[in-house]
C-alpha cells in the first residue's frame, strides 16, 4: 500500500520548525504533500503563490515531497489526493487545544483519514510563523528561524509597507 500523508498549514511563512516536521514525515511516509490551506482565523502576510514558492524552494531536496494548495476542507483534499494521513507538528501546551479540536473534527468528517502528531523538537518549540513575522516587522534578522531565502522575502515584504 502506498502511504501518502498531507502536511497542512498556513505556512505564512514556512519556518525551520515546519521543515523539521516535513522532513520527519518524509522519512515515515512514502509520499508527502505539503498543503497550503486557508485558516479562516488568520489574515496572511504572504500570498498563496509566495508561500508555495518559499515551500517549494525549502523542500526541493526532499524527493518524496510535493507542495500544493487547496481551497475547502482539509479532509476533502486528503481524500482527493488518496492520502491516508494528516501529519501536524505539536508544540508544548499552546497547540494542544486547537489541534485536538481539528483532529476530532477531521476524524468526524472522514474516519478513514488518521491524524498523526509529531512533537516539535526542543529547539523549535517556541518558534511560530507569527513570531517570525513580528520580529521581521521590527527589522530583526530572522535567518536562523526560517529556511534560506525566506528572511530576505520578509525584509522585502516589510520594506514595501
Ligand atoms: O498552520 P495552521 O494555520 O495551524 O493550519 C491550519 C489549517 C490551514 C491546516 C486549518 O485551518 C485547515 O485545515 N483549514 C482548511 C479548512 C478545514 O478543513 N478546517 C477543519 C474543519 S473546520
Amino acid at each position: 500500500m502506498l502511504r501518502k500523508a498531507i502536511c497542512p498549514g498556513s505556512f505564512d511563512p514556512v519556518t525551520r520548525g515546519h521543515i523539521d516536521i516535513i522532513e520527519r514525515a518524509a522519512r515515515t511516509f512514502d509520499q508527502v504533500i505539503v498543503a497550503v490551506l486557508t485558516n479562516p482565523r488568520k489574515s496572511p502576510l504572504f500570498t498563496v503563490p509566495e508561500r508555495l514558492e518559499m515551500l517549494r524552494e525549502a523542500t526541493a531536496y526532499m524527493p518524496n515531497v510535493s507542495v500544493m494548495t487547496a481551497n475547502g476542507l482539509l479532509v476533502d483534499f486528503a481524500r482527493e489526493q488518496g492520502a491516508q494521513a494528516i501529519v501536524k507538528g505539536l508544540r508544548p501546551i499552546q497547540d494542544f487545544e486547537y489541534e485536538w479540536q481539528m483532529g476530532m473534527v477531521n476524524h468526524d468528517l472522514d474516519r478513514d483519514i488518521e491524524t498523526y502528531f509529531l512533537m516539535s523538537r526542543n529547539e523549535y518549540s517556541y518558534l511560530s510563523s507569527s513570531i517570525v513575522r513580528e520580529l521581521a516587522s521590527f527589522g530583526r534578522d530572522t535567518d536562523s528561524l526560517v529556511p534560506p531565502g525566506v528572511a530576505a522575502r520578509l525584509r522585502a515584504k516589510f520594506s514595501e509597507s
